[in-house]
């Protein structure tokens, strides 16, 4: 391998670097590298980084799926992939919503998220179950561009030209037309008093069961050549005003109507449970108090958000979809009255308990990852096949079901009870307890407080016996 590694170097010269063996920082700068193959790749670092020790390739290699052609293919959603990197995928069944029993996929390595979610889904289930609708589907996309001139006349052009415009995309759109879509509606937005000549041609998108970045990045890109040039060839405008500098045309990932609503609700009697260690009237006030908090202090509405976001992250990321997108939407959501605040809301009213939850979330059944990657074409069969408004509906049911399981604890027994029980296993792993003291540690701490210090203590206690 290395000697064909050292023929590919010379047959192009930009690839020496790759194998130069001194340990100066400049030597670590390799030109050319994606155009190895993902052997010469590995071998290139581990020789580099890892003084050509064999269990680093073992290692990676060892991550690689067994059937070439599924590798293949989740090679190819990135570049320069060496190999892939496991996270557990694991569901929460019997998740009532809508009357509908899903069994909810999540991929998520933090050891406490899905049994929370499951915990929730439970409780709920015997209480009506999680009810949520979609408001709206928009998605949006703007071509942001400076011109310089009176913004009526622009105006007034836009008003004239809107329809040609919006027929320029139509062999674009046509396909998405048919199934319900296409480009909504189209604005000109005048920007100039947040910086001079600065203008939008504001997109309105209805996309489907896609989420449709392609689609909407190619219209706008169509929309933008196309405005330029009518603007460029109008007899309305002076000479000096004939120029569009097009800055750039991009889907935006803030999509405040493409909304779902989600929530759950109980007469607040029906919220007693022996796990409480309250009575369910102090329970709902606490709980009401701490979806306050958050709406008032930027500090706790990070982490109460967070937490919503662990349900959310993890059933959009085993569909496929892309979950920064979802996540700084919703974030961007959460500032939407001018300062962050929790995306949550409780309240109870004439003795009903209410938990709600009002969220953008973009997503998509078709296309993309969601059936390339076999995991996420599973999440999906598992869901039953659902349109992109069901999902929007099941992820931020989940986004709801998280929050509720961490508020409950937080204002009952504390988090780091259930958190650290589900940790054991991270720490005795980490420990490198075998079977026996895995089982003996897990009766050892059922009850009582677990910490990193309390567990290694407690395995070199009984390795001391053995
Ligand atoms: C931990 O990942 C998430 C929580 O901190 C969320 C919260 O505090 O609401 C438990």
């Amino acid at each position: 391998m290395r000697s064909e590694m050292k023929e590919y170097a010379q047959k192009n010269e930009s690839l020496s670097s790759p194998f130069l063996q001194n340990n100066s920082l400049y030597s670590s700068a390799v030109e050319g590298f994606s155009k190895l193959l993902k052997t010469e790749k590995i071998e290139y670092l581990v020789e580099k980084f890892f003084a050509g020790e064999q269990a680093i390739e073992d290692l990676l290699r060892g991550f690689w799926h067994q059937d070439h052609k599924v590798q293949k293919v989740i090679d190819e959603f990135s570049e320069n992939t060496l190999s892939n990197f496991y996270f557990p995928f694991g569901v929460v069944p019997n998740f009532i919503l809508n009357n509908k029993n899903y069994c909810v996929p999540m991929v998520i390595e933090e050891s406490s998220v899905v049994a929370a979610c499951s915990r929730s889904a439970k409780f709920w289930s015997t209480r009506g179950g999680f009810k949520a609708q979609v408001i709206e589907s928009l998605k949006v996309g703007q071509v942001h561009f400076y011109w310089h001139g009176e913004a009526k006349k622009l105006q007034d052009f836009f008003k004239q030209n809107k329809n040609s415009l919006m027929q320029h995309v139509a062999p674009l759109t046509e396909n998405m037309q048919k199934r319900g879509g296409g480009l909504v509606d189209l604005e000109l937005r005048d920007k100039s008093d947040l910086d001079p000549g600065y203008f939008q041609l504001f997109g309105r998108f209805e996309t489907c069961d896609a989420m449709g970045a392609n689609f909407i990045n190619t219209v706008l890109e169509s929309l933008a050549d196309e405005w330029k040039d009518l603007v460029a060839a109008s007899e309305v405008f002076a000479q000096e005003e004939k120029e569009v500098c097009i800055i750039m045309s991009i889907l935006s990932n803030y999509t405040p109507e493409c909304l779902v609503r989600v929530w759950v609700e109980c007469p607040v009697a029906d919220l007693n449970d022996p796990t409480l260690g309250m009575d369910a009237e102090l329970f709902a006030q606490k709980l009401i108090r701490a979806v306050k908090i958050a709406k008032m202090d930027t500090y706790r509405a990070t982490t109460h958000n967070k937490g919503i976001f662990n349900g959310i992250d993890a059933v959009v990321l085993a569909t496929g979809n892309d979950f920064r997108a979802v996540e700084a939407c919703g974030h961007t959501y959460a500032a939407r009255e001018g300062s962050y605040a929790g995306l949550s809301d409780a309240s109870v009213q004439d003795g009903i308990f209410k938990f709600w939850l009002e969220i953008p979330i973009a997503v998509g059944t078709v296309g993309g990852l969601t059936s390339l990657h076999p995991m996420a074409k599973f999440s999906l069969d598992l869901l039953r096949r659902p349109c992109a408004n069901e999902l929007m509906q099941i992820i931020a049911s989940v986004g709801l079901a998280q929050n509720f399981g961490a508020l409950r604890s937080l204002v009952t027994t504390g988090i780091q009870k259930g958190h650290m029980k589900m940790h054991l296993m991270n720490i005795l792993n980490h420990l490198g307890a075998n079977e026996v003291e895995r089982e003996k540690a897990k009766v050892y701490f059922a009850g009582k407080t677990i910490s990193f210090k309390s567990v290694r203590d407690y395995l070199a206690k009984i390795r001391m016996y053995q």
